[in-house]
């Protein structure tokens, strides 16, 4: 297997996006990265899409096709692979990518993520977003994505003591991690007392818990590690792309105050690289609700099981803390259009690592990781980037 590089990064603005079409976001996307890259559409090989549900948000399937169209690459005739895991698409795909470099079959691929989540009603899209639930046995009995991640946060506060604070915390610090993003969605700092006051949502989680329905999309280009340098002067080395499964649903689990695919592609991930978890320097993590990045810092190793509240609490997941967490603002306030998530999570780490990050920076991030969740926890990928 070959070393893989990535050696441009795109990514819109996300929000409610109404002015901007499906098809506008993603070529906006892509020319961001090919321009990043310094290279043109013709010298791409492959694509893969990150999308979990255009068919319900934008009434358009064959994404994969519709993509190398749109891009001008219909003449081309490569490969365009729509590729999804719920929530966990965009992350999908960027391994994907990685693994179509890596074995040879291609040297230069393009790997993006796309959303457009709001041109439907709320109900609609929280109906779309239940169908990466088990349909039969959750969402058709009113097990929406807040409801599952409800039962997991009182779950979490009744085995660790996890408090009210800790949960809104999470909500305080991406928020002020997102004001200082151009691209977020919300840029608004807020404090404790703004989220437990916020409209319950799925008790214990409020409005403010809970990450909301954007629109949006990112790509990324990936190369052979040793042709790197013929496109920039800062690449950004893949050390390790892991993905694990469980249960589609939440009570066939082990455990609901954790997700054992975190853990499992974690461990796979710190094996393939080589690294421990003090090797971190940044980390992006799926904070879709906040009980979600309590146990996401937990599960990664960052913290013991149970320590994950105190310690955002604590500062020590803020940025100048011990591990800054989702200086992106994460899904919470930069935005969680769900196909694009996991690509925008690799753009913000390469730009932390290439010491772009402007007011979010990271002072000398050599190493970075990223953690993508599809559902509940049914599928979970990590990767680990390096300078
Ligand atoms: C939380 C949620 C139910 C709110 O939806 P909603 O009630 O329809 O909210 P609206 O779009 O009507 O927005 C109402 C207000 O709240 C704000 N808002 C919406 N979602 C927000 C969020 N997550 N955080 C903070 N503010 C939010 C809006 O900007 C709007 O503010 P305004 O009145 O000042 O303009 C919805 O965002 C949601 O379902 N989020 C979870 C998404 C999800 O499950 N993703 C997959 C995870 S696995």
């Amino acid at each position: 297997m070959r070393d893989v590089a990535i050696v441009g990064v795109g990514c819109t603005k996300f929000g409610e996006m109404w002015h901007k079409s499906f098809r506008d976001l993603f070529i906006e996307a892509g020319v961001m990265a090919l321009d990043d890259a310094e290279i043109s559409g013709v010298q791409v090989e492959a694509l893969y899409g990150g999308n979990m549900s255009s068919g319900i948000f934008v009434e358009q399937e064959h994404v994969g096709a519709l993509i190398s169209d749109y891009s001008g690459l219909s003449t081309s005739n490569i490969p365009s692979t729509r590729v999804e895991a719920a929530c966990a698409s965009g992350g999908l795909a960027l391994r994907s990518g990685i693994i179509a470099v890596a074995s040879g079959y291609h040297d230069i691929v393009v790997s993006a993520g796309i959303e457009k989540m709001t041109d439907v009603g709320a109900e609609k899209a929280i109906d779309a977003l239940a169908s990466a639930a088990d349909r039969e046995w959750e969402a058709a009995v009113g097990a929406t994505f807040p409801g599952l991640y409800a039962m997991m946060a009182r779950a979490h506060m009744h085995e660790f003591g996890t408090t009210r604070e800790q949960l809104a915390q999470v909500a305080v610090k991406n928020h002020y991690h997102g004001s200082m993003n151009p691209r977020a969605q919300f840029r608004n700092s807020v404090t404790i007392d703004t989220v437990i006051s916020s409209p319950l949502v799925a008790d214990p989680l409020r409005l403010y818990d809970c990450s909301p329905i954007t629109d949006g999309a990112a790509a990324a280009v990936l190369v052979p590690a040793d042709r790197a340098r013929e496109f920039t002067d800062t690449p950004i080395y893949i050390k390790a792309a892991t993905q694990a499964s469980d249960t589609i649903s939440l009570h066939d689990r082990r455990s609901i105050t954790g997700i054992d695919a975190t853990v499992v592609a974690a461990d796979r991930a710190f094996k393939i690289a080589g690294l421990q978890r003090a090797d971190i320097d940044v980390a992006e993590v799926h904070d879709c609700f906040t009980i979600a990045e309590i146990m996401a810092v937990e599960d990664l190793g960052f913290f013991e099981k149970g320590t994950g509240g105190p310690a955002t609490l604590d500062g020590e997941t803020a940025l100048g803390g011990r591990i800054p967490i989702n200086t992106s603002g994460g899904l919470k306030a930069c935005g969680h259009p769900v196909g694009a998530t996991g690509i925008k999570q690799a753009v913000e780490i390469v730009e932390q690592l290439r010491g772009e990050a402007q007011k979010r920076q990271v002072h000398g991030a050599e190493i970075g990781l990223t953690h993508n969740v599809g559902g509940s926890g049914g599928t979970v990928v990590v990767h680990i980037l390096s300078r």
